[in-house]
């Protein structure tokens, strides 16, 4: 059985005001994937994940889902949910426990399904003490989590998040790391679009860069993140962890070439490093690579 769950084939999108957002693109995701979508403002993100999710009506190019031609919006709809850029687009009830039960609600399902889904949304998203608030009232990130839980209750195989760290503070980010790997754990198929290499380079599986509506690479991220013909034309910003690690290298305070995916990757890399030279240099005096170093930066 294939191992493919979504495959975009020769699709283009033009605006009715005739802007072509995006040119003849084509990939394919896996069943469990996290795959990133990088791209500079404009590049083509939103549009791309509104024709694969059914809110825009694809005229040019093949949409399959589990191998099959998904043409009608409504039913790209019913398999795959999209979590908007902009939270204000997408929260309709009055209250956050009827934000999060409208899905499986308007899926017809029987009340108690509804109740046992949207409180298991809640409890995942950390928001259950919000339940009874009008979702008009919370805060930016607040809203955010309200439409992530909204998805996460309609328990779909594919997901599509859009920006969804535009917003959170560091703190929300970090759970929120947690909880898609949880989600791509459960055998969730995640889509996530964002500006933030960073995160991709601790999260994704892939990644696939957007430009002017064509796709213009796909790749790992450290792949993708060390190629700076890429960085460049995409306006991609270089993962910070990964420059410190690059100028370690250079000055030959580590030899690793497993790149750290996150400070705390980095924080073992450089105490085992620290334990071995302190190691070295009461049997052997300060290792050529530190004085050498030291030299440099003299
Ligand atoms: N409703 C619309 N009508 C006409 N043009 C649009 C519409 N929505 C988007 N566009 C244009 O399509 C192009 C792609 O926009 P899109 O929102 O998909 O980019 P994006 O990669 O998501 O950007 P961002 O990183 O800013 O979210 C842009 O040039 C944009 O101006
Ligand atoms: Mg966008």
């Amino acid at each position: 059985m294939s191992n493919i769950i979504l495959q975009v084939e020769n699709l283009s999108f033009t605006y009715p005001n005739r802007r072509q957002a995006l040119d003849d693109i084509s990939f394919q995701i896996e069943k469990g994937e996290k795959v990133f979508f990088h791209g500079s403002n404009g590049a083509g993100k939103t549009t791309l994940f509104q024709c694969i999710n059914g809110l825009l009506k694809i005229k040019q190019g093949i949409v399959r889902f589990n191998g099959r031609i998904v043409k009608s919006e409504r039913e790209r709809m019913k398999l795959i949910s999209i979590v908007f850029q902009n939270a204000e687009d997408q929260i309709i009830a009055g209250s956050v426990f009827d934000e999060v039960a409208f899905g499986p609600i308007n899926h017809g399902l029987p009340k108690e399904e509804v109740v046992q889904r949207a409180e298991h949304a809640l409890r995942i998203m950390n928001i259950e003490y919000l339940r009874n608030y009008p979702p008009h009232f919370l805060s930016y990130g607040e809203k955010k989590r309200v439409t992530i839980a909204s998805v996460l209750s309609m328990e779909q195989e594919m997901i599509i998040l859009d920006e969804p760290t535009a917003g959170l503070d560091g703190h929300q980010k970090e759970e929120l790391v947690e909880i898609l790997d949880n989600l791509a754990n459960e055998g969730h198929t995640l889509l996530i679009s964002t500006h933030e290499s960073d995160f991709s380079l601790r999260c994704a599986d892939r990644i696939i860069v957007l430009e002017q509506g064509k796709l213009l690479a796909e790749g790992k991220a450290e792949e993708l993140f060390s190629r700076n013909d890429i960085l460049e034309k995409a306006s991609l910003v270089k993962p910070i962890i990964m420059e410190v690690y690059e100028k370690l290298q250079e000055y030959s305070y580590i030899e690793s070439d497993h790149l750290p995916k996150d400070i705390k990757e980095l924080s073992i890399l450089l105490h085992q490093k620290f334990i071995a030279s302190k190691t070295d240099s009461m049997f052997f005096g300060e290792p050529d690579s530190i004085s050498a170093t030291k030299q440099r930066l003299e």
